[in-house]
């Protein structure tokens, strides 16, 4: 059956990268349909909107959803309302993706390009999997108040609410259990429930569900430990299970272990299993228009998409095989070049990866 392919390049290098990940799909011959529209700073500048009806209709309406980046500093003087980065959270709420995938990889041929010693980050393969809707990043009361107690009462203070509810729990550790299910069979339950009662009861409903995935080895980590491993020992880890909060912070840290942002995907997920695949890194103001944008995890993010979103592990092993040929075959992008390698240009790199 046709699957439907929103893509949404939005601002930047969105449309480079996207380009060179449409390129790579299209090589695989399958049957898919790509369908544009635009989103973030264009679509503003077009229809006076970051996201515009029809564009939301398209995503809600498509099978997954290919994004680009959205951004520009030409839009820092907008209203928040009509800034392009609210296209991205009008997805997540509209097409309630609460699941975030966050694969870190360090490539062999990488390993010098990363933060890291060789020998701690080489094999890295790990996959944060981030609650995004809840936590304390939405929960409600939150606001200004003047103390009601402690040492400061009376005073101004800022408040937030940290909140996860048992189903909430429970929908994300499903996500975590299928994904190590798929990978080396290993989930780590980050949280803090050592202080906190969301942690507790995160910690509780984790168990709970991790008894339906008998083959998967479950560990826990106080994510305070988690940062400090991610750093010590990051090829222990496989898939890292933790909630919104938490998942932000650690995602951003496991970046680092990795080379270059230009190779981080991601993952948005609902309770379909579909969602919106996009790279970790945003649309790069600086180098935009000159075709020199690294498209790995715009390429790598629509393997994902056809991974999670249509269930097709084959091709999507392959579309990797073909980023691993390449890199191997010492072709580069500047974000990642060394000495003695190939440099080629953002839609160099897609032509490498489509022949591969
Ligand atoms: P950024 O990720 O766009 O760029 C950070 C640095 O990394 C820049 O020096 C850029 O040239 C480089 N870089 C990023 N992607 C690269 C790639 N594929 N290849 C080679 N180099 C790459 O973050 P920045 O500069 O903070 O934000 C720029 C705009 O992007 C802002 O408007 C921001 O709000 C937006 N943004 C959008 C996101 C999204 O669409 N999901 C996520 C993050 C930021
Ligand atoms: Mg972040």
């Amino acid at each position: 059956m046709t699957k439907k392919i929103a893509v949404l390049p939005g601002d930047g290098i969105g449309t480079e990268i996207v380009e060179q990940a449409v390129k790579v799909l299209k090589a695989l011959g399958e049957d898919f349909e790509y369908e544009y529209a635009d989103v973030g700073g264009v679509a503003y500048a077009n229809h006076g909107h970051p996201l515009p009806p029809e564009t939301l209709a398209l995503a809600k309406e498509a099978d997954a959803v290919l994004f680009g980046a959205v951004g520009d500093f030409k839009y820092d003087t907008l209203p928040r309302a009509l800034r392009p980065e609210q296209a991205i959270l009008g997805l997540r709420k509209n097409l309630n993706l609460f699941a975030n995938l966050r694969p870190a990889v360090c490539y062999p041929e990488l390993v010098s390009a990363s933060t890291l010693r060789p020998e701690v980050v080489s094999g890295l393969d790990l996959v944060i999997v981030r609650e995004l809707t809840g936590d304390v990043y939405f929960g409600t009361p939150r606001g200004r108040r003047e103390a009601p107690d402690g040492p400061f009462k009376g005073a101004e203070e800022g408040f937030d609410t940290m909140r996860y509810s048992r189903p909430e729990v429970e929908r994300i550790a499903h996500v975590g259990f299928r994904t190590a299910m798929q990978r080396r069979k290993h989930l780590t339950c980050v949280d803090k429930s050592n202080v906190l009662e969301t942690s507790q009861l995160w910690r509780e409903v984790v168990t709970e569900v991790s008894k339906q995935y008998p083959e998967v080895k479950l560990d826990y980590l106080y994510v305070d430990n988690a940062a400090m491993q991610l750093v010590r020992a990051p090829t222990e880890l496989d898939v890292v299970l933790t909630g919104n909060l938490f998942g932000d912070i650690l995602s951003d840290e496991a970046a680092m272990l990795t080379g270059s942002i230009g190779m981080l995907a991601s993952a948005s997920l609902n309770e379909k299993g579909t969602g919106l695949f996009e790279p970790s890194h945003g649309s790069a103001p600086d180098i935009a228009g000159k075709n020199i944008a690294n498209p790995i995890a715009t390429v790598e993010s629509a393997a994902m998409m056809i991974r999670y979103a249509f269930h097709m592990d084959e091709q999507a092993d392959r579309i990797e095989a073909a980023i691993r040929k390449v890199l191997s075959d010492g072709i580069r992008t500047g974000d990642i070049w060394s000495e003695g390698c190939e440099k080629v240009s953002c839609s160099g790199m897609g032509d490498a990866i489509r022949a591969a």
